[in-house]
């Protein structure tokens, strides 16, 4: 299949290209000219690329010219943002550009990232603008497949992991409840997914939650950490979400999220892990896998950086 990936020099976007081109599909990238193309690795070479931005139409048509379907994994940048861009700029304003052209140029299959907890309650910039995406793609006529990870374990080495080496000997979690579940998954299983998803039948005009075959509490992630760290530690207690909304609310310059965006993203979620099994039929990593590989690299980095 000729497959367009926007986002392919993106974490899940540039496994989610090496996938495709394994599969044997054809592959084009939309890129800025800032992109970090070494994302992709030996792929590279087997990839075509298209020069634009999902802000600019007329880029995208020519990057759409004779795809048959369409992969979208973006997200506002850190960068972009501190520019001004807002979530409705890129996340929203960016998919309905994707989907007009998508429709001209007659794409037959969209493949979307969006994110667990996403609804039309979520009161955010960040997640409504996510929502009215997902809604400008099931509107769109077109077949489509859209994914709502729940976290994903890539996120554990810049936060959990890192944090709970920092914190040594303790009970308490400050950084919100322990009790609260997640499916957590390998952006590595969710791109071969997003791949497998082009053609399977059974993903077809679907909205899929996916999260891995752990379902587990914040808390015991946060215990498994310690065991894979050896550190003395047992985390009993965490604060509540209302608390954790309270101080971010007393002192928004020191959170790197707004209130909103907390509100609309830390939530129970229990995923059921055996209906993404059905449809797809991959082994997905464990979170004891993941963890046993990734603590002692962090640890490691921690300690140079320290030196
Ligand atoms: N991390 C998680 O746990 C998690 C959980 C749930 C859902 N998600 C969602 O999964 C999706 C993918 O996440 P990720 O971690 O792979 O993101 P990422 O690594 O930040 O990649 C984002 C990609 O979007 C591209 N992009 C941004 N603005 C663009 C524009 N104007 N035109 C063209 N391309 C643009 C970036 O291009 P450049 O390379 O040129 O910057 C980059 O390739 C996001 O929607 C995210 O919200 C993530």
């Amino acid at each position: 299949m000729n497959v367009l990936i926007v986002g392919a020099t993106g974490d899940v976007g540039s496994e989610a290209a090496k996938c495709a081109v394994e599969k044997g599909h054809r592959v084009r990238a939309l890129v800025r000219n800032t992109s970090n193309r070494e994302k992709l690795a030996e792929a590279k070479d087997k990839i075509e690329f298209s020069e634009g931005d999902i802000l600019d139409k007329a880029s995208l048509e020519l990057a759409m010219e004779g795809t048959e379907a369409l992969v979208i994994s973006i997200r506002l940048t850190p960068g972009e943002q501190k520019k001004g861009l807002t979530y409705k700029d890129v996340e929203l304003s960016g998919v309905k550009n994707l989907v007009e052209v998508a429709r001209q140029k007659g794409i037959k299959k969209i493949i979307h990232v969006s994110a667990d907890g996403v609804g039309p309650e979520c009161v955010s910039d960040m997640y409504q603008s996510k929502h009215q995406a997902e809604e400008a793609i099931r509107n769109s006529g077109i077949d489509y497949t859209i994914f709502k990870p729940s976290g994903m374990f890539k996120d554990f080495n810049f936060f959990h992991i890192p944090n709970v080496l920092k914190m040594g000997e303790t009970s308490m979690w400050p950084f919100g409840p322990i009790e609260f579940h997640m499916s957590p998954l390998s952006h590595i299983d969710l791109a071969k997914c997003m791949i497998d998803a082009l053609s399977n039948p059974a993903a077809s005009n679907k909205t899929l939650g996916i999260g891995g075959p752990d379902c587990i509490t914040q808390g015991e992630l946060l215990n498994m950490i310690v065991k894979e760290a050896g550190i003395k530690a047992n985390y009993t207690q965490g604060i509540s979400k209302e608390q954790l909304i309270e101080m971010v609310k007393s002192n928004p310059q020191k959170s790197f999220f707004t209130a909103e965006q907390i509100k609309d993203f830390i939530n129970d979620s229990k995923l059921d892990h055996a209906v993404i099994k059905e449809i797809f039929g991959i082994e997905f990593q464990h979170v004891e896998d993941f963890l046993k590989k990734s603590v002692p690299i962090v640890k490691a980095s921690m300690a140079k950086q320290e030196k």
